[in-house]
């Protein structure tokens, strides 16, 4: 026993000892680990809870120049990442959307806290010397500058590229205009002209109707997304090179790019008709360019929007129903057609584009049996994608959304 004891004492030393070793080669190798991500210019990664150990851009100073919507936007967004943005304004007049659509006498109007709600601000007139000078010193000290003003008019301040990149080789100067240099560079531009000019406008509404636009501000909006992404890459950079760079969003570049799938059509309609689209089905020939195409699907999976009950007195009351192949026959069963799963002239995606004028009208038929929240709810259950329209009041109201944070009141200010 006494022996068998000192074994497996001595066992246990041995296996403790192998064990110290283990942990040893364990520590060096995590050491080396430590190392490597140290060279490769990394720190070692926080042990902070996620969401306490700062935000993104906590340290970046941003010269906003920016004004009504596209630039805003923008320096709104770097904000939200704990960028610290100073908003400079013409003396006097401030941004014009102080005063644009105001809803309450006296206060700052929606539009303007609705973007520039977490900035700091401050007034300068940048065309005189006692403001240039405070400009220069800002621009020392700040990291990038954001303006969206008409083409030339950051020049005539006198804050050219060169100025600016002499004064603080590490600033990044980022701009929205209208268009990339070309015939039309020198243009004021607003929303809906980016949205015609960016192929959105000609690719939207129906056949037989005019182009629309969409309330979704793709060009002011879209386009301040566009250029925040090229500043936090530019800072991304700046870290290797040290030195700033310039960056330009134009906004017809930046409708064009969320439009891009009809910039994908136009090239495919060299190699023959567009068979998604509901014209096809309806024997109509196609032009030399993409057309409006309704509400059919931008994707390969053809959709449309249709009625639901109460649409006669409720201009919301439909839904964008997608008839996703894998699905088909719930589609079928649900709707009361089983027969289509075995028709040849249902049964298979190629086969149902001739016909989708007529699959979604008796789609429809039933549809309009229920509201769009039940449709919402019976397709959903059986996977078939459908998306109801939702009005700004519902969205206004939802509570997920409002749980989520994606929707929240903040307390607007006094009046002045
Ligand atoms: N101190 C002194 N002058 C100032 C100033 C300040 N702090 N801030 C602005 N100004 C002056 C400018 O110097 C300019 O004067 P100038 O033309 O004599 O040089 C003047 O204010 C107006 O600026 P501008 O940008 O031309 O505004 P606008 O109201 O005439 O045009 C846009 C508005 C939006 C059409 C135009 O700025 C534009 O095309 N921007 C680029 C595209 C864009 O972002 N469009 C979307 C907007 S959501």
């Amino acid at each position: 026993m006494a022996t068998s004891k000192k074994v497996t004492a001595k066992t246990k030393v041995k296996s403790k000892s192998k064990a110290a070793s283990k942990k040893v080669a364990k520590l060096k190798a995590k050491k080396s680990v430590a190392k490597k991500a140290v060279a490769n210019g990394l720190p070692k990664a926080s042990t902070k809870p996620y969401g306490q150990a700062g935000k993104a851009l906590e340290g970046v100073r941003i010269l906003d120049f920016s004004h009504v919507q596209a630039g805003p936007t923008c320096t709104q967004l770097l904000a939200y990442m704990g960028a610290d943005v100073i908003k400079v304004e013409r003396p006097g007049v401030g941004d014009i959307t102080r005063g644009q659509l105001r809803d309450v006498k006296g206060a700052d109007s929606l539009y303007f806290t609705m973007l520039n709600g977490n900035k700091r601000s401050i007034t300068i007139d940048s065309k005189h010397p006692k403001g240039k000078e405070i400009l220069d010193r800002l621009i020392k000290h700040c990291d990038v500058l954001v303006e969206n003003f008409a083409p030339g008019t950051l020049d005539r301040m006198g804050l050219t590229w060169e100025h600016i990149h002499k004064t603080n080789p590490r600033m990044i100067v980022a701009s929205v205009k209208g268009f990339g240099p070309g015939p039309y560079e020198d243009c004021k531009v607003y929303e809906n002209v980016a949205q015609c000019a960016g192929g959105a406008a000609s690719t939207t509404g129906f056949r037989d109707g005019p182009p629309l636009v969409t309330g979704a501000q793709i060009g002011d909006s879209g386009t301040g997304l566009h250029l925040a992404f090229g500043i936090v890459s530019a800072l991304y950079q700046r870290i290797r090179t040290g030195r700033g760079q310039r960056v330009l969003c134009a906004m017809q570049d930046g409708v064009l790019n969320l439009a891009r799938v009809k910039l994908r059509d136009q090239q495919r309609l060299a190699h023959g008709p567009l068979t998604e689209y509901s014209q096809y089905g309806e024997g109509i020939p196609f032009g030399q360019a993409v057309p409006r195409a309704g509400n059919d699907s931008g994707g390969g999976q053809p959709g449309w929007i249709l009625k639901c009950k109460g649409w006669e007195s409720d201009p919301d009351a439909y839904i964008y129903f997608i008839t996703q192949a894998p699905v088909w026959g719930a589609i079928c069963d649900l709707i009361g057609k089983p027969e289509w799963k075995t028709d040849p002239d249902y049964a298979t995606p190629p086969a149902r584009l001739p016909r989708l004028r007529h699959i979604f009208d008796t789609i429809e038929q039933w549809t309009m049996t229920k509201t769009k929240f039940e449709v919402m709810d019976i397709c959903n259950a059986v996977d078939i994608p459908v998306g109801p329209i939702l009005s700004m009041k519902e969205i206004a109201e939802e509570p997920s959304l409002r749980k989520t944070g994606t929707v929240v009141e903040v307390d607007r200010g006094n009046p002045r």
